[in-house]
């Protein structure tokens, strides 16, 4: 088949300014696979179908870690820092595959289970009134900066056992990092030092504490008994904490704009199955848009198009999301699949569930000062999050 560029998402003039681009939808209603490129000069396949992503994300013959496919020039295993314990191409569970990948996981994924978190909630709601109280001060407040960045970093802060002002500073710098700009802009190198700074701090400070029961306390243990390298406790953590936040505050956001305009929704998040609503905000308006990429090892065929070794191939996930099949399950792509699925999903979903409940109860009344469709968005290949959140806090039960 002949293979025809498709715009790139990213590239689109209504990526910032639009909730749901409508290139998501085009993409989605053109085919299963479209040949894009990627920032950079990267190309890729994109897969907006749902049952062949799905397929893909558990395909064997896909790899994450770049330097297995690297070529001579290859533009994306070249532009990896070898052995770099902080940069996007470190030793993270995101770009390793097999024994490696298992090995890593296991340490990090037995805090983030469901079981596990069990306990966390009252601690996040605990969070969650607290900044309710502090917004409560004032009668309006920015969604993002007053609520919901304080907020994910507090419950960083203390399910990793990192204090809260090194956890904002791996946020900030690291995201950077995590962006989309070319590793050698101004930003980018002021952000890498930065970064390494605050995780040298959490490291330190997380060593110097005997018996911690946090995940900081489990990647210095395991690097300890030769689980872990120090490398990889380091990148790993970096990893973890960025993972953690813009995506939560992503959905936090999109769900204060859904349940202020739709009454059911609010009547179901209050008094109803407040997971449900959450469950499908998260399959109605994915925070990330594209799943991380994976690398064809050998030749295979997409729906018809010729993969090559080395090609690049991700997930669409809000086209994906919506075209399932008559009779197909429900459920969604928004934690990606296959063995790298998002480890934080209970996480996320507790945080949203505790901070929209707080904020519908404690503020009925609470109006958008921006309306939904005027939010600026933030993001390229990785969470989409408004830049800000204006709200007048009328009614509010202080
Ligand atoms: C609503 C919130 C979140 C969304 C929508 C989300 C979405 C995603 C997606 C799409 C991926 C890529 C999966 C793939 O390529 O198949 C991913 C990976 C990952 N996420 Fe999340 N995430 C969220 C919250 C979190 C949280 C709270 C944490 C940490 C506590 C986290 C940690 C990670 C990690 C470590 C990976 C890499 C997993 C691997 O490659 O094995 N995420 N996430």
């Amino acid at each position: 088949m002949t293979t025809q560029a498709a715009r790139c998402p990213l590239h689109t003039s209504d990526y910032t300014t639009s909730p749901h681009p409508a290139v998501f939808d085009e993409l989605a209603d053109s085919g299963p696979v479209h040949r894009i490129s990627l920032p950079g000069e990267v190309p890729a396949w994109l897969i907006t179908e749902r049952e062949l992503a799905e397929r893909t994300l558990r395909d064997p013959r896909l790899v994450k870690d770049p330097m297995r496919v690297a070529r001579y020039g290859h533009p994306v295993g070249s532009r990896r820092v070898p052995d770099d314990f902080a940069s996007v191409g470190g030793r993270t569970i995101m770009n390793l595959d097999g024994d490696d990948h298992v090995r890593i996981r296991r340490v990090i994924g037995r805090r983030l289970s469901a079981s596990a978190l069990a306990t966390a909630q009252p601690m996040v709601e605990a969070f969650v009134h607290h900044r309710l109280d502090t917004i409560a001060r004032n009668d309006t407040a920015d969604l993002i900066e007053d609520f919901a960045v304080p907020l994910v970093t507090d419950v960083i802060g203390r399910l990793f056992g990192v204090r809260a002002d090194f956890a904002r500073a791996i946020v900030t710098h690291g995201s950077k990092l995590f962006g989309p700009q070319h590793p050698e802009a101004p930003d980018m190198v002021e952000a890498y030092p930065l970064l390494v700074q605050a995780l040298n701090g959490a490291l330190d400070e997380g060593s110097s504490k005997e018996g911690r029961d946090d995940l900081l306390g489990d990647l210095l243990i395991a690097q300890r008994d030769g689980r872990l390298r120090k490398r990889e406790a380091m990148s790993n953590l970096a990893l973890l904490t960025i993972a953690a936040a813009d995506p939560v505050i992503a959905l936090i956001s999109r769900g204060v704009a859904l349940v202020q305009a739709d009454s059911h929704a609010r009547t179901e998040l209050l008094h109803g199955d407040a997971d449900a609503v959450v469950e499908s905000l998260l399959r109605e308006q994915p925070p990330i848009p594209f799943t991380g990429w994976r690398f064809a090892t050998e030749p295979m065929d997409l729906a018809g198009h010729s993969v090559a070794p080395g090609d690049a191939i991700l997930v669409l996930i809000p086209a994906a999301n919506r075209t399932v099949n008559p009779g197909y399950r429900q459920g969604h792509l928004s934690f990606g699949g296959g063995v790298h699925r998002c480890p934080g999903g209970h996480l996320a979903r507790i945080e949203t569930v505790a901070a929209l409940r707080g904020l519908f109860s404690r503020f009925p009344d609470l109006q958008l000062e921006l309306p939904f469709e005027k939010w600026v968005w933030v993001g390229g290949i990785g969470p989409r999050v408004p830049e800000r959140v204006p709200v007048l806090l009328t009614g509010a039960a202080r």
